[in-house]
């Protein structure tokens, strides 16, 4: 379960949000840096994706610029506002408001679940993980990018490892402690584990 104040405050975010590097990829650099990053970790285009907790839409249309076809949801009316706008026209990519934690999307039906910074704020996290499961065609794969923060706030990667462990699958952890991803140098633990 989700509760309006946190849609709330996540729609109060949503007009700064792609200031940040990492979340509007402005700077060539870290775009350049996440693009290669999410090639690596996604098969071959035409993949079917899952952007869960998409926010702005940033990486669903990375993703789509690369030729993949991807469905973005977010809780967020604010954010998912941001994301269409940002794809207008487009048709390789749809966003959807709706909750990340048990997403109305087709089961069974994607080669790729990815999600960015949004697993650890989810109440149950184990419990989404295995729907987000559930979605994954034969052979498909999760991609989670996550992090403990410098405020305490997050998931270790020893936590991420385990949640994803526990729904049967392998895990595999990358750390992203390089500034090309953030903008800056940061000193907090960032990191990809993919599935
Ligand atoms: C830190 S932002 C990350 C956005 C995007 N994944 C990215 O990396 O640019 C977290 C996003 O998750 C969304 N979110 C948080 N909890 C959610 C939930 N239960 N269902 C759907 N979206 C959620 C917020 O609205 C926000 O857009």
């Amino acid at each position: 379960m989700t509760s309006r104040d946190d849609i709330a405050l996540w729609d109060a975010e949503a007009e700064a949000f792609d200031e940040a590097a990492d979340h509007g990829l402005r700077d060539p650099g870290v775009r350049a840096a996440w693009r290669s990053l999410l090639v690596s970790l996604v098969p071959a285009p035409p993949a079917r994706v899952a952007d869960l907790g998409c926010g702005t839409g940033t990486l669903s249309l990375l993703l789509a610029d690369e030729g993949h076809a991807v469905d973005g949801v977010d809780f967020s009316p604010a954010m998912v506002t941001r994301a269409r706008a940002k794809a207008e026209g487009r048709r390789d990519v749809r966003f959807v408001v709706g909750d990340a934690a048990a997403p109305a999307l087709d089961r069974a039906a994607y080669d790729v679940v990815l999600c960015r910074h949004v697993l650890w704020a989810l109440p149950d996290p184990a419990a989404a993980l295995r729907r987000w499961v559930d979605l994954l065609a034969p052979g498909g794969r999760l991609v989670l990018v996550e992090g403990r923060w410098f405020n305490g706030a997050g998931l270790s990667a020893a936590e991420t490892v385990r949640l994803v462990e526990a729904t049967g699958r392998p895990a595999e952890l990358t750390l992203l402690p390089e500034p090309a991803y953030w903008g800056r140098e940061i000193t907090d633990e960032r990191y990809v584990v993919r599935s």
